[in-house]
């Protein structure tokens, strides 16, 4: 993990809820890709402090949360107290903290590119995702990230550095560029397939808080998302 979320833990998690890339772009268009929720197990990797988690229990959800940053956590208990599960763990580690249980319906927002080797981590995901089960994840469309890391071979699977802007200071986040090719192996070594895929567009409201990002997001790829099943 980037140490940016740690260190920066209550700085990201304001950015997280407001910025018009979360709140009015990545959120909506992963809520529109989740199937019902209702009475539903639901797993978030990388759920930071808890910003789908709200939407994911109003919904009827029984939820359980996970990430690696500590101080991220600590923020998602202060807000939902015994209402989810959360636990601290390693996404690139075994998920022996679920103790074998599995889940109905496995989300991430955004949290999947610090992750160097898919292949493993989407066989963990199956192992604990129900047969009739859903994953719906976001993350950086790499046709965006060849483009914003200046990538000469589009193809090859490369640690990039990002500058972030939290909490007003400037920070170091590193995560993997990869090309859709290898996306799709992963889901597919891992006995899963592609069911919905989202390049999304912003909401309207974001035009009222920046003309320029939203015409930028409206126009352009920048995050994907998917909702992957199980091959039956
Ligand atoms: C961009 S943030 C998104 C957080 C949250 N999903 C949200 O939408 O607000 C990425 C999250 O991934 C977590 N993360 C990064 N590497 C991780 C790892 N190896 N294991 C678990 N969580 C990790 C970070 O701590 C951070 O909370």
């Amino acid at each position: 993990m980037s140490d940016a979320f740690e260190i920066h833990a209550e700085a990201y998690a304001e950015k997280s809820s407001t910025s018009i890339h979360n709140a009015l772009y990545e959120r909506p268009a992963l809520v529109a890709l989740l199937p019902e929720l209702l009475g539903k197990d639901v797993l978030d990797l990388g759920c930071g402090s808890g910003t789908l988690i709200g939407e994911l229990l109003n919904k009827g959800a029984n939820v359980t949360g996970m990430d690696l940053s500590a101080g991220l956590i600590e923020i998602a208990r202060r807000k939902f107290g015994e209402k989810a599960t959360f636990h601290i763990a390693d996404l690139k580690e075994d998920f022996e903290f679920l103790n074998g249980k599995t889940f109905d319906i496995i989300v991430s927002s955004l949290a999947l590119h610090y992750v160097e080797d898919w292949n493993s981590l989407f066989g963990k995901i199956r192992t604990h995702l129900r047969d009739d089960g859903y994953v719906v994840f976001s993350t950086h469309h790499p046709s965006a990230s060849r483009t914003w890391f200046d990538l000469t071979n589009y193809f090859e699977r490369k640690l990039v550095h990002d500058v972030w802007s939290i909490g007003g200071q400037k920070v170091i986040v590193s995560n993997y560029h990869r090309s859709l090719t290898e996306m799709f192996e992963a889901f597919a070594v891992n006995g899963l397939f592609v069911e919905s895929l989202l390049e999304p567009k912003p909401l309207e409201k974001a035009k009222e808080i920046s003309e320029d990002t939203y015409h930028r997001l409206t126009n352009r790829e920048h995050f994907i998302l998917f909702r992957v099943r199980v091959r039956q």
